[in-house]
């Protein structure tokens, strides 16, 4: 699932980088090398941070409490 549609940045990578102890949006930005454009994954990135901080070792990227999903089908 893409987190963030103008940088080509899916759940998976974002754990990886969670993993590797990046773990706020301005690193992970800084991370994947890539500007906001629209701004439309900032809430999502949030979300999955704080699922992960809650979840730990057992975070599993899914299916996130936020618009990632629509985002993924074109908005
Ligand atoms: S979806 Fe991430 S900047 Fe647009």
């Amino acid at each position: 699932m893409y987190v963030c549609i103008c940088n080509a940045v899916n759940d998976r990578q974002l754990k990886q980088a969670l993993d590797e102890g990046v773990v706020s949006i301005r690193a992970l930005r800084r991370h994947f090398g890539f500007e906001s454009c629209c701004g439309k994954c900032t809430s999502c990135m949030r979300s999955l941070i704080n699922e992960y901080r809650k979840a730990g070792d057992h975070f599993t990227p899914g299916d996130p409490s936020c618009k990632a999903k629509r985002m993924s089908y074109g908005c």
